[in-house]
């Protein structure tokens, strides 16, 4: 069954998408694993590959918006489908020292182009990608979507600091919620996950989860089953406040 499944994974040539693209594969899935660097995003597939997953690379910055009507035309013309979107790829360019925040992440000293570049990274790509998948989605009467959010955007445990990063993934949760509105009644499911703090580039060497950790809530929420939610913002498969 799983083997017929068409999966879309973002930022998939390191990191928690890296992951993510690994277990879906493992899974059953064929997946395109969709990065902008053309050589990371090869030699991360071709490593897949080697273990015989069914993998295939795509570049594409996801905030390029003709290149995403280019995976929305490669889709239609070689797979005729697509079942699974995990919007993943996600910047953080603010500087973080979590344990003391750096004066300039404060939201009276950010750089508002800084904001409106992560927002545009982190949340109007997401929706140029679901509106290059959903018609897809609603033709073969099947979709999973999964938002890559973070606690840091929980509107009910907002915190101060690191404004763009927050504020991207408050309005990728947005997204969520918008999108599982229109979608009610409809066989696609859509939901937030927040991975926990995961070592990769941007989480760093002291977080408390591997990038494999991290993937496991993402996965899950791309293989719910009929029954399973819509329109939540999950943690360890646990609803969690949004
Ligand atoms: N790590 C954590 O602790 C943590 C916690 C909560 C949420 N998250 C979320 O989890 C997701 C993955 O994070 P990560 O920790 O794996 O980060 P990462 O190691 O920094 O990887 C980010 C990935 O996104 C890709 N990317 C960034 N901008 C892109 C663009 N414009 N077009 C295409 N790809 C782009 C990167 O590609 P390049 O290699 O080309 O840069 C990279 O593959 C993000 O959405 C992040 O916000 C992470």
């Amino acid at each position: 069954m799983l083997a017929h499944k068409l999966a879309v994974v973002t930022g998939a040539a390191r990191g928690i998408g890296l992951a993510v693209a690994r277990d879906l594969a493992t899974a059953g899935c064929k997946v395109l694993m969709v990065g902008r660097n053309a050589e990371a995003t090869e030699a991360a597939a071709a490593r897949l590959q080697d273990d015989d997953l069914d993998v295939l690379p795509h570049i594409a910055d996801v905030t390029d918006a003709s290149a995403i009507a280019a995976l929305a035309a490669r889709l239609r013309r070689e797979f005729g489908r697509v079942d699974i979107l995990v919007n993943n790829a996600g910047i953080f360019p603010e500087t973080r020292d979590f344990a003391r925040p750096p004066p300039a992440a404060s939201v009276f000293a950010v750089d508002p182009e800084t904001v409106t570049t992560t927002i545009e990274c982190n949340a109007v790509a997401a929706l140029r990608l679901l509106q290059a998948c959903i018609p897809l989605m609603r033709e073969n009467g099947y979709g999973r979507i999964v938002n890559v959010s973070s606690g840091m955007g929980q509107l009910s445990e907002m915190g101060g600091f690191w404004p763009g990063y927050r504020m991207s993934k408050a309005a990728l949760n947005a997204l969520t919620r918008l999108a599982a509105s229109e979608l009610a009644g409809s066989p696609i499911k859509i939901n937030s996950v927040c991975p926990g703090w995961c070592r990769t580039g941007m989480g760093g060497d002291n977080a408390t989860r591997s990038a494999e950790e991290g993937a496991s809530g993402i996965v899950w929420a791309a293989l719910l089953p009929e029954d399973g939610p819509s329109g939540g913002f999950f943690r360890d498969r646990q609803a969690i406040d949004w």
